[in-house]
């Protein structure tokens, strides 16, 4: 095994179980805020699938594993990606924290053994989106927003809950314009992000 996947696996025994694991997995690096939102993120992106016909198990898979790279810190994450031959934008090494979510992808195959396509895919977008995205990644990037990582509840997650209401492509239309209206407060503006909001705005009538 490669020696970075060796070293951060070292002393932490699988079990097969992603929840199981990934707890463990975190709980070994003391990623402890990171197992909380993982949880509330697998709950709710599983509730979701299971109420828009997606697959609620890739769901809550993802849900656990996408902040799995947490255990790299923010400044070593272009070493980690480039010795694993992920390929980054310019503007993912100048805000290496955005490389988290292809390294959490990266380590859900390596590691934790998904090979679900659908499943490393809404990992690898997960705080992004992307164009043509499927409705599994829609859900992960969805729930990472409601459930957010952040003091207290996300201050979208009124809105986001009142679009959601309508439809998972509702709620994905007005997070994307709530971000793209403070794209100047962004630390960096993600090909994928502008991508996907090109994408809605092209598929939106005047
Ligand atoms: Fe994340």
């Amino acid at each position: 095994m490669d020696p970075l996947l060796t070293k951060l696996i070292a002393h932490v025994p699988l079990t097969g179980s992603i929840p199981q694991d990934a707890k463990a997995f975190l709980a070994h690096h003391q990623c402890l805020n990171t197992i909380e939102h993982s949880a509330r993120v697998a709950a709710a992106a599983h509730q979701l699938a299971t109420k828009y016909n997606a697959d609620p198990l890739a769901a809550s898979d993802a849900g656990w594993l996408h902040d799995i790279s947490a255990v790299i810190p923010n400044n070593e994450r272009i070493h980690y990606a480039e010795s694993w031959g992920i390929d980054l934008f310019p503007e993912e090494r100048r805000a290496p924290m955005i490389v988290h979510q292809k390294l959490s992808a990266y380590l859900a195959r390596s590691l934790f053994h998904i090979t679900n396509p659908a499943v490393l895919s809404a990992i690898r977008c997960h705080t992004t989106l992307r164009p043509g995205a499927s409705r599994l990644d829609k859900i992960v990037f969805l729930t990472d927003k409601l459930e957010w990582d952040g003091a207290g509840d996300s201050p979208c997650k009124a809105d986001l809950e009142a679009a959601l209401q309508h439809s998972i492509d509702a709620a994905v239309k007005w997070y994307l314009s709530y971000l793209w209206q403070r794209r100047d407060t962004l630390l960096v503006i993600h090909p994928w992000f502008a991508a996907a909001c090109q994408e809605i705005a092209a598929n939106t009538p005047d």
